[in-house]
Formats: structure tokens, sequence, C-alpha cells
């Protein structure tokens, strides 16, 4: 689905990734977990294009995307849950979900406003308000959503679950384990190794720009105190 070869970029002069590998299979959770800085978002930038990669391969589903537009990239099939959430402040909630959507020509059952509303009950009763209403947790669940509606080949959640209520976090896991278990394949930054550990397939802790440690569920609780050390938490 996607992988990941010697990918290396840069902020001007400041170099921040130095070849840095990873792979998604179909249907598979991965997760990047890692300190503040050591380059996870940096990543998430350059595999959907909104920076250019200074070398290394980036293929989704068989095509070399490395140097593609951010919009032929989410065309092709990257949904991005963004850190910060980033939805449109002035939209509806509607008016958010329908505005990046797309129907994949190949997406078998594909997303709709109904099944959004179903994952996320709260964001149909709140449907007509402006987004800038909404609860964290609740901007949060339009930002899966929205994601979700392009039904993309590969959802990226890059700290979904930063400063949310315990409760919040554990509806965006289990949403996150309905979607797994309908096929999805999922890449997540995340700082919370128990979840992560019961939810997601592999691992790949990244420091300064490369990953230094990569496993499955398994050996990251068999390692967890290392693990846990190396990352900060
Ligand atoms: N827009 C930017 N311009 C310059 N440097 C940046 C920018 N964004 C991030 N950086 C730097 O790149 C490094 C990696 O950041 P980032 O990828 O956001 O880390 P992470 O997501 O792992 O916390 C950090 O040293 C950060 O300061
Ligand atoms: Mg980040």
């Amino acid at each position: 689905m996607l992988a990941v070869e010697g990918l290396q970029a840069s902020y001007g002069a400041a170099q921040v990734l130095y070849g840095m590998d990873l792979t998604v299979g179909a249907g598979e959770m991965v997760t990047m977990i890692g300190r503040n800085g050591m380059g996870k978002t940096t990543t998430i930038k350059a595999l959907m294009g909104l920076l250019p990669p200074k070398a290394g391969v980036i293929t989704l589903n068989g095509a070399s995307i490395a140097g593609w537009t951010p919009h032929r990239i989410a065309r092709l099939g990257i949904g991005l849950v963004p850190e910060g959430r980033q939805v449109f402040s002035r939209l509806s909630v509607e008016e958010n979900l329908i505005a990046t959507a797309a129907n994949r020509h190949d997406a078998g059952h594909p997303w709709t406003l109904q099944e959004v509303y179903r994952q996320f009950p709260r964001l149909k009763e709140r449907r007509s308000q402006s987004a800038s209403t909404l609860s964290g947790g609740e901007q949060q669940m339009l930002a899966i959503g929205r994601a979700l509606m392009t039904n993309p080949l590969l959802l990226i959640l890059d700290e979904a679950t930063e400063g949310l209520a315990p409760l919040i976090r554990a509806e965006i896991w289990s949403c996150l384990a309905g979607l797994k278990a309908n096929g999805q394949a999922i890449l997540v930054v995340d700082k919370n190794l128990t979840a992560l550990a019961r939810l997601a397939d592999r691992h790949y802790v990244i420091e300064k720009g490369r990953v230094a440690w990569s496993g499955t569920s398994a050996a990251l609780i068999a390692e967890r105190r290392a693990i846990e050390q190396r990352i900060g938490v």
C-alpha cells in the first residue's frame, strides 16, 4: 500500500528527515512514535506532498508519488487528520464533511454523510452548527469524518487524541478499531502506547528523522520499558 525508502527532507537549510524507511500494508494499522521534534509530522507532510522530498522513494498503491502535488496525492487516496485538527471553522459540520468528499472509483463501500453520522452521532446532532462551536473532541471527530469522506486508501492521523478527555479518546480508539476491522489501512502518530499496542499491527520509533526501532505489538509490549524511555512517555 505505502512504501517509503530513504526519505530525506529539509526546511530550508535545516535537514529533518535523514533516510526514513517505513511501510504500511493493505489493511494494516501502523504507528510512528517518538519524542516531539523527531520528524513524525514532517514525514507526513512529505507523504502528502506538502514538503518536497530531497531524496527517497514514496510509493502508494504502486504509484511513485514523490514530487506530486498535495491535491493529486489526496485524490489518489491519502486522507489526513492533521495535527491540531484544522477543521474549516467558519463552515458548518455538514459543509466540512462535504467540502473535500470524493468517491474513489474503487471504493467498494464508500463513506457517505449517513455513515459518518452513524459513526459519530454527535456530529449529526450538530450538523448545521459552525465547526468553531464544537468541543475539541467533536472537532477531532469532524476531522476524522472529513478524512473518511474522501474514501482514502490510507488514513493518516497525526496526534488525534492529543489533549482530549479519556472518554473522547476511547471513542476515537474504538472508531479506529472499527475502521481497521473493515480493512482500512491506517498510519497513526500518537503517544498512548497501551491503546496503540492493543490496536495496531506494527510500530516505528522515530529518532532524529529516521527509524530507530521497529517491531510488532508483541515486541513493543516485550520491550515497553526501554521504548518508553526512548520516547519519553
Ligand atoms: N515549518 C517548519 N520550519 C522549520 N522547521 C520546522 C518546521 N516544522 C517543523 N520543524 C522542525 O523540524 C523538526 C521535526 O518536527 P516535526 O516533524 O514537527 O516533529 P514531530 O512531529 O516528530 O514532533 C523539529 O526540529 C521542528 O522544530
Ligand atoms: Mg508532530
